[in-house]
């Protein structure tokens, strides 16, 4: 049994559809202010590692639109909880180049710490549609005309930045 130590159940009941042998697990760690999100997964193992016993996992995330230059990208939760979707759609208004991605990191640690990742190439909706979590219901992934938010968790598995970092996750677990 592996944790994920995180306190977004959302992220937890999409990696557990991939990866069945984990449990969620809330240790709140410093999330660091860093110019990449591999080096705020790893200062977050480095803070979590002698603090639990059990193998662990961690994943930091972020959106980066190409119109605002990767904004939000690494300020992606401090964003989303300031001007929210609703914010982001603001500052794309008039914007025809829509294009963004989102990218997942995933820190294992199971003694040494191994390094997953994913990319979802995708563009950010007119207009907010869906649930979902986040910014789910503003990004569109390429070869969707749905956003997260309209999908099911199977389906964004499918596409999405953290359904790619899990299944590399997945496979580097069973090699083992
Ligand atoms: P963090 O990885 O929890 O720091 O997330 C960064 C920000 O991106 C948060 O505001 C999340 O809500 C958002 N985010 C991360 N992954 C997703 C996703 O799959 N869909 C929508 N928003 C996401």
């Amino acid at each position: 049994m592996i944790y994920f130590i995180t306190g977004n159940r959302h992220k937890y009941v999409e990696a557990k559809k991939i990866i069945d042998d984990i449990e969620m697990k809330h240790i709140p760690y410093p999330e660091i202010q860093a110019d990449s999100l591999e080096e705020v997964a790893k200062f977050g193992i480095d803070y979590l590692k002698n603090k639990i016993e059990a193998k662990f996992f961690l994943e930091d995330s972020g959106l980066f639109i190409d119109a605002l230059k990767g904004f939000p990208g690494v300020y992606s939760a401090y964003v989303f909880k300031t001007i929210g979707n609703d914010g982001i759609l603001k500052l794309m208004e008039g914007k025809k180049e829509r294009k963004a991605y989102f990218k997942a990191v995933i820190a294992y640690y199971d003694g040494s710490v191994h390094i997953f990742q994913g990319i979802c190439y995708g563009e950010i909706a007119m207009e907010k549609r869906g649930e979902g979590f986040g910014y789910d219901p503003i990004f569109v992934p390429e070869g969707s005309k749905k956003t997260f938010g309209e999908m099911s968790k199977e389906e964004k598995n499918k596409y999405s930045h953290r359904g790619k970092a899990l299944m590399a996750f997945k496979k580097f677990l069973n090699s083992q």
